[in-house]
């Protein structure tokens, strides 16, 4: 059939992305606008000249927001220059946009960066097609929840302002008609001689992480980010993502009775030379050795040769000014970059899948889980049972996916950052981490066991196997002078970044002789016997004045009696020596798992306040939003 010659309306889509995901989404309105007769084009924010967005007529952004509310850092160039003061009012009025945020409404900056764009761009004079969506992570089925129908909604509205001239369909929605577009080209080069994988458990750690530094830069070449990369061979070596330092571990314990169900772990590793340091609130970014077994079934499934050599770059259509190749061993480049037997793949991975199988039914199905009628049965399927791209791939035995769709498809290995447990001031030298091993049931009673923690838990201080890659990351939380008075609630492993806190405030003591003010840590563990996480070190910040005795150390142990116990009903117990502090001028710091503690802590507080202060809730809710503007009120929350 001959098509029509047409202008096709032009759309591009900018992305501002910090793990992937926002580029993901910003792929897959690429690919359907594709579908849909459109004509896009997808880059980063800071990969695009911002001084030309006036003359685009129609521009999709997608951009996550981070932790505390920060920018993804390929977009930072781009919102600096939108900033500017002296940009007139109307500078876009010719643009017409659509937003959509990536965030997780566990923490308080919701969405924050999606919202400040869509403002400035309404500032700015742009008109925006259609509400800005918000994805969010805390949703059961993830951001793709409000993706689909804030997607669909835009196709909608888009097509009754450009529809297409007679002759001319679009796909319906599900239908695949353009092929997938490779970001990545591989070719193979043949095995070469040299120490291969067998030489040991920290070499081959040691060219992993190599293999994705080297990966690394294919990456951001494909994403446009690359002239914000580090310079290789700068004049010092820093340790950081690019360049982990091969930590030893000194100590490796089990702080949970035998007896319980979780292993939690108290490790020590030795910052020797490295020169990296760190400060209380600061976090341990670990890159995770995968286990062999997985690696090994994976490359068996796959049908790859680990000995033979490859050369990535960034495919034909991609390639700008530099193509970024790099040269690595299969193995290493499997075993660095894709997370073969830990996080869930994206739904993305299916529709991969599916382009690479010739089993009629094993398509249907995958082409199914791949659409949004799909949704709920692939959650089920996938995320919920925490299935991994190696299972998945073992259920869909047909598929045969070249290596380049596997560096494209497959969940991306990614570093885990831990909360510091040590005050470099008391151990100079080392760093301590407090590490929970993941080991669950799935629904259907699977096992999982957690990648990195698993990992950990095995490493045997002194033998030459235990080192593990880390580096250091910047926390959200900054303990004040010891002049002021601190509020920690850390339930669980929460706790762990006050144990740096308060061993920091110790140190000082024994150092300099300051009068310390003494604070209140709020811990929470199931049973006092069982999981109550360095204990004997409260017990002597206790006797030592750096917490308030009586009254300075509450604990919840949630399952030592009939009805649950948490660190917001003692909250809400001691509401007067809280607000006795807070009015003192304390900080509270909040730390643990994003799930709804963070959340119930802030109303406790927001309770106290009431109860205390005798303010109205819309008062206390006031109140609380003023405390973490002067950053009296800080959270730090994984999921
Ligand atoms: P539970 O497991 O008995 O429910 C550390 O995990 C502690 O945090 C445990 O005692 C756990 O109690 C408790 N916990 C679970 N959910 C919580 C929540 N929403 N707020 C505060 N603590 C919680």
């Amino acid at each position: 059939m001959t098509v029509p010659q047409y202008e096709k309306t032009k759309i591009l889509v900018l992305f501002g992305s910090q793990t992937g995901n926002a580029q993901d989404v910003a792929e897959r309105i690429g690919r359907e606008a594709k579908l849909r007769q459109y004509s896009p084009r997808v880059m980063a924010m800071d990969a695009f000249d911002v001084r030309l967005l006036p003359e685009e007529p129609l521009v999709v952004f997608v951009t996550s927001t981070t932790g505390q509310g920060e920018l993804p850092t390929n977009m930072k160039h781009f919102w600096r220059f939108l900033l500017r003061k002296n940009l007139p009012a109307d500078s876009l009025s010719g643009l017409t946009h659509a937003v959509f945020g990536l965030g997780d409404s566990g923490y308080v900056q919701y969405n924050v960066v999606a919202k400040k764009l869509t403002r400035r761009l309404a500032a700015l004079g742009s008109r925006s097609v259609i509400e800005q969506g918000l994805g969010d992570d805390q949703h059961p089925h993830g951001y793709e929840a409000a993706l689909d129908p804030w997607l669909a909604h835009l196709w909608a509205t888009l097509r009754a302002q450009h529809p297409l001239p007679p002759g001319i369909t679009e796909p319906l929605p599900g239908e695949t008609a353009t092929p997938l577009e490779p970001k990545y080209r591989v070719t193979m080069l043949g095995r070469r001689p040299g120490p291969c994988a067998d030489a040991g458990a920290v070499a081959a750690l040691e060219e992993a992480t190599a293999a994705a530094r080297l990966f690394g830069q294919v990456e951001a070449a494909v994403a446009g980010t690359s002239r914000h990369c580090a310079v290789e061979n700068g004049p010092e070596p820093v340790y950081g993502p690019g360049q982990p330092y091969m930590a030893r571990v000194l100590k490796n314990e089990r702080i949970t009775a035998e007896d319980h169900f979780q292993d939690t772990r108290h490790i020590e590793v030795h910052l020797g030379d490295s020169g990296l340091v760190y400060m209380p609130g600061d976090l341990l970014a670990v890159f995770p050795q995968q286990r062999t077994s997985a690696l090994r079934d994976f490359l068996h499934r796959t049908g790859l040769d680990p000995e033979e050599w490859v050369k990535v770059e960034a495919a034909d259509s991609l390639a700008g000014t530099h193509r970024a190749a790099v040269e690595v061993r299969t193995g290493a480049l499997v075993a660095g970059v894709m997370d073969v037997a830990g996080a869930s793949p994206r739904r993305f991975f299916f529709e991969v899948l599916r382009a690479f199988t010739h089993n009629p039914a094993q398509a249907e199905r995958l082409a199914y889980f791949a659409s949004p009628a799909g949704r709920e049965d692939l959650s089920k399927y996938n995320e919920r049972e925490g299935r991994t791209a190696l299972e998945v791939l073992q259920d869909f035995e047909d598929a045969r996916l070249p290596l380049e769709w596997l560096l494209q498809a497959m969940p991306r290995l990614k570093p885990r950052y831990f909360s510091i447990a040590s005050s470099p001031r008391a151990h100079p030298g080392a760093a301590h981490i407090t590490a929970a091993v993941v080991d669950y049931k799935t629904p259907h009673r699977r096992r999982k066991r957690g990648v990195c923690t698993s990992w950990l838990a095995t490493l045997q201080p002194g033998s030459p196997d235990a080192k593990v890659p880390i580096w250091v990351e910047p926390g959200v939380m900054r303990p004040p002078d010891v002049h002021t008075l601190m509020i920690l609630v850390g339930p669980g492993t929460g706790v762990a970044p006050f144990r740096s806190f308060l061993e920091d405030r110790l140190a000082a003591r024994s150092q300099g002789g300051t009068a310390i003010v003494s604070s209140f840590l709020y811990f929470g563990c199931r049973n006092e016997a069982k999981d109550y996480y360095y204990r004997s070190f409260w017990e002597q910040c206790q006797g030592e004045g750096i917490l308030a005795a009586p009254g300075g150390l509450v604990t919840a142990f949630s399952r030592d009696q009939a009805a649950k116990v948490y660190v917001q009903h003692r909250i809400r117990d001691t509401s007067a020596q809280l607000w006795a502090a807070l009015q003192q001028g304390a900080v509270v710091f909040v730390c643990g798992s994003a799930k709804r503690m963070p959340q119930e802590v802030a109303a406790a507080f927001e309770r106290v306040c009431m109860q205390e202060g005798g303010m109205t809730k819309a008062d206390a809710a006031k109140y609380m939003k003023q405390l973490e503007m002067k950053g009296r009120y800080a959270v730090e929350a994984w999921s």
